[in-house]
């Protein structure tokens, strides 16, 4: 009996933990430490990803209701060798999330709460908020907060990368304007990091994921009453034969701190799929303003101008189409410092090629400029996130729903990535964490930073508990 009992959780512990449906000693000790509102299922139908692509296949989901019940799980699963991921918004695409049916999904959606303190100075933001949680606060309350700009996407998921969003022109990156962090440790602690923590006020500050779990952070907000938090914005399209003079006229813009721009290779969606170009100019400022500052823009003669002043929580309403979840999109990603037009031709090529592809018409080439002024003479503690010098990131989202076209997917998505490696200006390939696809080494995405990230990292995580997200190693 008692050997028995051994074995069962021997194979509980190792090969199953907790992949079964029924409810193992394991399943319950987990249970009877977490808060009472907290679930543990089988399914991850309740925290879907956005890429079915390499995603992770948990045999178990614990969906936590307290910031505490990040800190139990994480001793607990780490106490039993079990291996798990944290998931906010479910957008990240890494394809190192290698998490199987032994592996555990900790899922913060519940942790979505956003308060502001009195002065609307301050924001605290839960680890499950989303960025459209965010912005309606915010909005709410009278003040705009550093997001990403995609309402879909995990707040702190997106802001631990680094963060860039239509307020960082004014305000910097989101990392810049992170407070104090909450955060539940591979040694078991859950803490309050604050810039007086030299080393993980640092690391997280780009490569959160990797040294624990951000429970909630608190982030400068800034007051800003409704009627004057407006912005112009909206959508330019071009016809394929644009091509090289947007791509010039973006190398030649000047951006002021009020404006950034993206420009997508998209399609007109269904039923026809017809390729175009889509940019979306961002201007906080009147319109007459904005249509001298993105003049050179506007000259190359769109076919259809969406353009408006549209109010704070409408900003991000342009990448709706972006934030569907499901399908396969294994995405490559680029930091550059120059837009060669004859290049941007072959992209366009290949992108109208694999658009023709079978229900492969949702693809995204994607553009992100933004004015780097004020997050290069940014006066905020020192963070790892290291693309401050970058001037252009890009991704292209191969986007499709059979696996039968994963290989020429790959080929498509990495060959882009060649191109704008090869003519970017740089000498060393660089990647937006958050755009990485998976199979850079630690230099392409950390660069200068790497050092010392390894060495953080070997002292604070030693067993590599949090290797998931882009895996600091120093091999
Ligand atoms: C933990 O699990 C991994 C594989 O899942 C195994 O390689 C390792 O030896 C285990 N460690 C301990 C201390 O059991
Ligand atoms: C940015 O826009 C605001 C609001 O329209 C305006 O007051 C400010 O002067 C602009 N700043 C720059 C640098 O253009
Ligand atoms: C693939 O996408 C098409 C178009 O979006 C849809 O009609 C089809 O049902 C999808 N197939 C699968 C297997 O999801
Ligand atoms: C940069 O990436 C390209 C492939 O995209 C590769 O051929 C080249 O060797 C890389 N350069 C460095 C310095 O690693």
């Amino acid at each position: 009996m008692v050997s028995h009992l051994f074995l069962v959780l021997l194979l509980c512990f190792t090969n199953f933990a907790f992949g079964s449906n029924s409810k193992t000693p394991f399943e319950l000790g987990l249970k009877a430490i977490l808060s009472p509102s907290a679930t543990i299922v089988h399914s991850t139908s309740g925290a879907p990803r956005w890429s079915e692509f390499n995603a992770p296949v948990p045999g178990t989901v614990v969906n936590v209701a307290t910031e505490k019940d990040v800190q139990v799980t994480v001793q607990y699963l780490t106490k039993h060798n079990i291996t798990f991921l944290a998931q906010n918004g479910g957008h990240g695409w890494i394809n190192s999330l290698d998490l199987y049916q032994n592996g555990v999904l900790i899922n913060l959606a519940a942790l979505d709460f956003v308060t502001f303190n009195s002065e609307k100075t301050k924001a605290t933001i839960g680890g499950g908020a989303i960025v459209g949680d965010v912005i309606a606060a915010a909005y709410a309350n009278d003040a705009q907060v550093v997001t990403g700009n995609c309402n879909c996407v995990g707040t702190l998921g997106a802001a631990l990368g680094g963060g860039y969003g239509n307020l960082m022109g004014i305000h910097g990156f989101s990392v810049d304007n992170i407070l104090s962090m909450k955060v539940a440790l591979p040694s078991g602690k859950f803490v309050t990091i604050t810039a007086a923590d030299e080393d993980l006020f640092w690391a997280l500050r780009g490569a959160g994921p990797n040294f624990g779990i951000v429970t909630s952070a608190v982030m400068k907000a800034f007051p800003v009453p409704q009627a004057e938090s407006i912005a112009w914005f909206g959508g330019l399209f071009y016809t394929g034969d644009k091509v090289e003079a947007l791509a010039q006229a973006i190398e030649d813009l000047t951006l002021t701190p009020n404006m950034s721009i993206f420009q997508y290779y998209t399609t007109s969606g269904a039923p026809d799929f017809t390729p175009t170009i889509l940019i979306t100019p961002y201007y906080h400022g009147s319109e007459a303003e904005a249509r001298a500052a993105f003049s050179s823009i506007l000259a190359i003669g769109p076919y259809l101008d969406t353009t408006s002043i549209l109010p704070y929580p409408e900003w991000n309403l342009g990448s709706e189409g972006f934030c569907t979840k499901g399908g396969r999109k294994p995405s490559y990603g680029a930091g550059f410092d120059l837009l060669v037009p004859s290049d941007w031709r072959k992209i366009w090529n290949d992108y109208t090629s694999f658009a023709k592809l079978p229900n492969a018409g949702n693809s995204v080439v994607l553009l992100e400029v933004y004015s780097l002024e004020v997050a290069r003479s940014i006066k905020a503690p020192p963070a790892s996130f290291p693309n401050r010098d970058i001037r252009y990131n890009a991704v292209v989202i191969p986007w499709y729903n059979s696996s039968s076209m994963d290989t020429i997917a790959q080929t498509f998505g990495s060959g882009v990535r060649d191109i704008w490696r090869s003519s970017g200006g740089l000498t060393t390939n660089r990647t937006y964490v958050n755009f990485a696809y998976g199979d850079e080494s630690n230099e392409v995405v950390y660069h200068d930073s790497t050092p010392r990230l390894q060495r953080l990292k070997a002292k604070y995580d030693p067993h590599n508990i949090f290797s998931h997200w882009f895996n600091i190693r120093s091999d």
